[in-house]
């Protein structure tokens, strides 16, 4: 098969994670006889600082024309310190996900019995936990107009949006996920207070009809942070609107063992991106310390959502496994000693080409 990739390395610690999670891809692809094309390109601060623009237009006619996305990560301290920056990379990245109509994202979490010991919760309660986010990627509160802030400074707005047909589509494909899995399905909304939130409950409740196999249920967002953490194996499939899904997540992956770990799908209209659930960790940048197995778990992700490739996504799978069987990994999740971003990669395609 022709593989044609973008690779959007992004900020800070993406163009070491994105570096192997690409050599993982090269030697998958040359194990299973594909042709892998990829092209590199900017986005983010680096666009920015190059082009002043976080999504050129050149990075989105790449995505457009191509297979599949390898993203790694965005954001910069300059910008996060300067709330009055005009341009922020986030916009590259909010900006690629609109264009490209990424709506929604896909968030497995699952636990990995060597890393259960760095769950702040106990055993039990995460050994063998294993569901799916779906959260809206494209509408809500980080798109809705108007936004901005008055000229005097003193007062802020950002607006919540959602429209049915935005509902209805993530609703319909969080049910097509449940059906493939345990047939139990988690509406997130905060319906006692907002009114998008009961616009998604009252979709929800008109869909779920149609899906009477599926057991639904509806749960405000601040009960579900705290169920996460009181009884996370309850969950199977939760769809949250674009915030409440960031939001979890983020919680999601440290009860699991460790935000280094979460890959993601984003997929919709035009071209999928595959990106690990963290951010650019800027501190690390440059060091060779990051956890490269939420991108290179993401490069597992694309085999099999953008090229239908099951064994080739397996055996990622597999080989992530092993390395953290074997202890080969950064210092994020070591218990002993602690490999380079590189030397984990390095490792990861030995694994695959001893195969
Ligand atoms: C994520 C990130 C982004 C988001 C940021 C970088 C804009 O946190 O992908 O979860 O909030 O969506
Ligand atoms: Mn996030």
């Amino acid at each position: 098969m022709n593989l044609n990739i973008a690779v959007l390395p992004g900020d800070g610690i993406g163009e070491e994670i994105v570096a192997q999670a690409l050599e993982v891809t090269k030697a998958i692809c040359k194990k299973f006889n594909h042709e892998l094309t990829y092209k590199k390109a900017l986005v983010g601060a680096s666009a920015i600082d190059a082009v002043g623009n976080p999504y050129p237009e050149e990075t989105h006619e790449l995505c457009m024309k191509s297979d599949a996305v390898l993203f790694g990560a965005i954001g910069a301290p300059k910008y996060d310190n300067d709330p009055s920056a005009k341009v922020r990379p986030e916009q590259g990245l909010l900006a690629m996900r609109k264009k490209l109509g990424l709506y929604a994202n896909i968030r497995p979490v699952t636990t990995f019995a060597s890393l259960i010991h760095k769950s702040p919760l106990k055993d039990e309660l995460i050994n063998g936990a294993d569901f799916m986010c779906i959260r809206e990627l494209t509408g809500g509160i980080y798109f809705g107009r108007p936004q901005g802030r008055t000229e005097d400074g003193n007062t802020a707005y950002d607006t919540c949006v959602y429209t049915r047909e935005e509902v209805e589509r993530i609703i319909r494909l969080a049910y097509s996920y449940a059906k493939k899995r345990k047939n139990k399905l988690t509406i997130v909304d905060k319906a006692n207070v907002l009114a998008t939130s009961r616009l998604w409950r009252q979709v929800g409740q008109e869909i779920e009809k149609e899906f009477p196999e599926v057991e639904t249920e509806y749960m405000f967002v601040d009960n579900a942070a705290m169920q996460l953490v009181q009884w996370l194996k309850r969950f199977d499939v939760i769809v949250t609107e674009n915030m409440f899904g960031d939001i979890l997540t983020d919680e999601a992956s440290v009860i699991t063992g460790s935000l280094g770990m979460l890959p993601s799908a984003s997929i919709g209209i035009h071209t999928s991106v595959f990106e690990p659930i963290h951010g650019s960790y800027p501190q690390a940048a440059g060091k060779d310390i990051a956890n490269p197995l939420a991108t290179i778990l993401s490069a597992a992700l694309m085999f099999e959502y953008a090229f239908d490739l099951q064994k080739e996504g397996a055996l990622i799978r597999e080989a992530v496994d092993a390395s953290m069987k074997e202890g080969v990994v950064t210092e994020d999740i070591a218990t002993g000693k602690a490999y380079k971003t590189s030397e984990v990669g390095e490792w990861i395609v030995n694994y695959i080409n001893n195969k």
